[in-house]
């Protein structure tokens, strides 16, 4: 039996919330079942052995079998030169020695971000566009369900797929993989904002576009170079081993010197769901928002930070209040009354009322969410309005004629459409457009300002 005689010392030695059953202190040795894989495997895959070599995995003896065995009896247990293996790890599979992680993880909304990839309520994905964009697209972010054939191996579609609400076999939900990629395992790929921005990224949730366009992503990528070497390391504790800017984990995960521990669960630090139609206080939100703002007061002064949330929350109530609810309560109406039928997708309205809240509306949120100035403004909430007043409305109210003409809704449903209209219209926030003169403008103007000020008043 070969022994590998690296040793982690330093990792191990940054003993901080160390599970002790991995700490490292002697020589290692690989199992001999291991050694028969990297024997074979170094001709057929030298790639995958050359990448496992220079990992932490190596260095404590964990090898092939230690991670890929099975035991005949588990439904993807595949028969493989005389051992049974499985190719899919589920967080189960990681979290027999990686327990913490594994729990925080299974226990986080992103472990369930598969779950309606393959629903019927998926038209967008399934039909609108076509099943093999829900495998390749929404699947390959979202996850969706692992099947194998008759020999236990995944089949083609369904896999590869490292999804981060993924189905594996084992009955779990989610993937390690989806950011510790195989198999370096490497901490400083994992730190990487742009793995976070793989799927983080595009129109409707551009959060890797905010990121490296705000102060925080571009003195991230300024002074990188100076924190290079720590990033492979297991804990980095924000504020002794680093505190130039702040990347995607050290908000949503990082630990730091005054008090808080890494956590594998992204939206334990978040007080606003920011992706829904209309945005909700999560649960438990006052303890999440004291969390987060932890990590900002490392860098930043009590002052900055309650009034950067003050304003923060005002934008949210804005898009809530002038926007997001009177557009759901208009596209309600128009469900309920018959104008719309209840297919989804195949009405213009429909799509305004989706790029409403799941495109331009969500990025201005999380644009404002993480200070990047042009995703709350230009490519948010100026969108939201141009669509709200020249798209949304007009299409509405086309619906509505279309429906009356074609004797589908009374002329009494037109009546109630253009009184909710009008209720909605002539609310302070929205007096602007129907206004007559420059005078009543100016008037409004003095109105919003001055109320906003008092709202931010300490
Ligand atoms: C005698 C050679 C040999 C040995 C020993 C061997 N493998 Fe393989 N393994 C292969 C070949 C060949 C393939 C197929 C490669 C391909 O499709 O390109 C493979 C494929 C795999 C796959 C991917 C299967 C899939 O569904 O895509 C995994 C995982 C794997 N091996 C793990 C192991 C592990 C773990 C061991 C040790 C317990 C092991 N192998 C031992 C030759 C070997
Ligand atoms: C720390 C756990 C771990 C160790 C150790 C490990 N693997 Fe893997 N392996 C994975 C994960 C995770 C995947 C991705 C499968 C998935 O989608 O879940 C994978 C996938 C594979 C695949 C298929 C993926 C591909 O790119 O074709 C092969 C082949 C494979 N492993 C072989 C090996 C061999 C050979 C070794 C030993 C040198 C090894 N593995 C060691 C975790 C591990
Ligand atoms: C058989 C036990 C075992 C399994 C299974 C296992 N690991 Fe590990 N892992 C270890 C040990 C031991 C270390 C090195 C000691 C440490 O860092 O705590 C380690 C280290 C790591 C590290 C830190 C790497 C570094 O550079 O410090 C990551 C990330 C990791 N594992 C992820 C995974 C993932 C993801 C899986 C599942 C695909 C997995 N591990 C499966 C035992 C395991
Ligand atoms: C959303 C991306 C993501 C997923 C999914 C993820 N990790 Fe991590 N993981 C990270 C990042 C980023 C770090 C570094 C965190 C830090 O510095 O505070 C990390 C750190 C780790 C470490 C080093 C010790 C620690 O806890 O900080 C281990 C071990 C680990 N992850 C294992 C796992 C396992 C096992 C899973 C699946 C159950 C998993 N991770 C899922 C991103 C992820
Ligand atoms: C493989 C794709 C993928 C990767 C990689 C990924 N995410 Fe996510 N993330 C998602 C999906 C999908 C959701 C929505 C989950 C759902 O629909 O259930 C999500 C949701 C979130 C949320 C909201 C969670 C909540 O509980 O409210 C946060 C915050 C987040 N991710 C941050 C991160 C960070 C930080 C990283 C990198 C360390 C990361 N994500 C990596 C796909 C990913
Ligand atoms: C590039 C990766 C990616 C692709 C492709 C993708 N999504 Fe997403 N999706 C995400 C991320 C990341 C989030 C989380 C955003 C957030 O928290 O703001 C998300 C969020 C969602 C949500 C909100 C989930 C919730 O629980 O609130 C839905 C619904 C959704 N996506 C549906 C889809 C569908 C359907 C497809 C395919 C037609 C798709 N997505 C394709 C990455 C992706
Ligand atoms: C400076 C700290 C910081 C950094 C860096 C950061 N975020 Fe955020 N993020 C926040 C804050 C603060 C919120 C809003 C929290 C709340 O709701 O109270 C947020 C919200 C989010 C949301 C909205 C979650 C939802 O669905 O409701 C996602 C997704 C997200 N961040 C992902 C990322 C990704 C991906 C990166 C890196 C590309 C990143 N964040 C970088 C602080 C940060
Ligand atoms: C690791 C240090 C660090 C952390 C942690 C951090 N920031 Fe910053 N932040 C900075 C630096 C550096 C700047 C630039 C300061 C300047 O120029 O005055 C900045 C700037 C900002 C700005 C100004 C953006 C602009 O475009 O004008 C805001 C707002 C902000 N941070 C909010 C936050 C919030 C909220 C958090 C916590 C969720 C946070 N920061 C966490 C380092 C950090």
């Amino acid at each position: 039996m070969k022994t590998i005689r690296k040793l982690i010392g330093v990792m191990a030695l940054s003993a901080l919330t160390t599970a002790p059953a991995l700490a490292v202190t002697g020589p290692v040795t690989l199992s001999k079942e291991s050694e028969t894989c990297i024997g074979c495997h170094k001709r057929v895959s030298p790639g995958i052995v050359s990448q496992w070599k220079n990992s932490a995995h190596s260095g404590a003896g964990i090898g092939c079998y230690e991670c890929h065995k099975a035991q005949s009896v588990d439904p993807d247990a595949q028969k493989h030169f005389g051992f049974y293996i499985r190719t899919v790890l589920s967080p189960k599979a990681c979290g027999k020695c990686h327990v913490q992680e594994a729990k925080e993880f299974m226990a986080s909304y992103h472990s369930k971000g598969g779950k309606f990839v393959e629903s019927p309520k998926n038209v967008l994905g399934l039909l609108t566009t076509g099943a093999p964009n829900a495998f390749v697209g929404c699947a390959r972010c979202h996850g969706s369900k692992v099947r194998l054939d008759a020999k236990g191996r995944p089949i083609a579609g369904t896999w590869p797929n490292q999804g981060i609400g993924r189905y594996n076999p084992d009955g779990t939900q989610g993937s390690c993989t989806a950011c510790h990629y195989a198999h370096s395992f490497s901490l400083k790929q994992a730190r990487e904002p742009k793995t976070c921005g793989r799927c983080h990224q595009g129109p409707d949730h551009p959060d890797i576009e905010i990121f490296e366009l705000s102060k925080h992503g571009i003195a991230w990528e300024a002074h990188k170079s100076e924190i290079e070497s720590k990033l492979d390391r297991k804990y980095l504790i924000l504020g002794e081993d680093y505190a130039h800017a702040p990347a995607c984990f050290t908000c949503h995960m990082g630990a730091t010197v005054n008090g808080l521990k890494t956590t594998h669960d992204v939206g334990a630090r978040n007080s606003w769901n920011l992706r829904g139609p209309i945005s909700k206080h999560t649960k438990n939100w006052k303890k999440k928002r004291k969390d987060m703002q932890k990590v900002c007061l490392v860098c930043h002064s009590r002052t900055w930070v309650k009034d950067f949330y003050k304003a923060f929350d005002a934008y949210v109530e804005l898009y809530n209040k002038k926007f997001a609810i009177p557009a759901k309560q208009m596209v309600t109406f128009l469900h309920k009354k018959g104008v719309l039928d209840a297919v989804p997708f195949n009405e213009q309205v429909e799509w305004d009322y989706w790029h409403l809240w799941h495109h331009e509306g969500r990025r201005g949120r999380q644009g404002t969410a993480m200070a990047a100035a042009d995703y709350s403004h230009w490519q948010g909430i100026y969108l939201v309005a141009y669509n709200f007043y020249f798209k949304f409305l007009p299409h509405a109210d086309q619906a509505v004629m279309k429906a009356y003409k074609e004797g589908k809704i009374s002329k009494s449903v037109v009546r109630q459409w253009n009184a909710l209209k009008k209720r909605i219209l002539s609310r302070k926030e929205h007096k602007w457009f129907t206004a007559k003169s420059m005078d009543e403008i100016k008037a409004l103007e003095r109105y919003y300002l001055e109320n906003f000020l008092k709202q931010m008043a300490r």
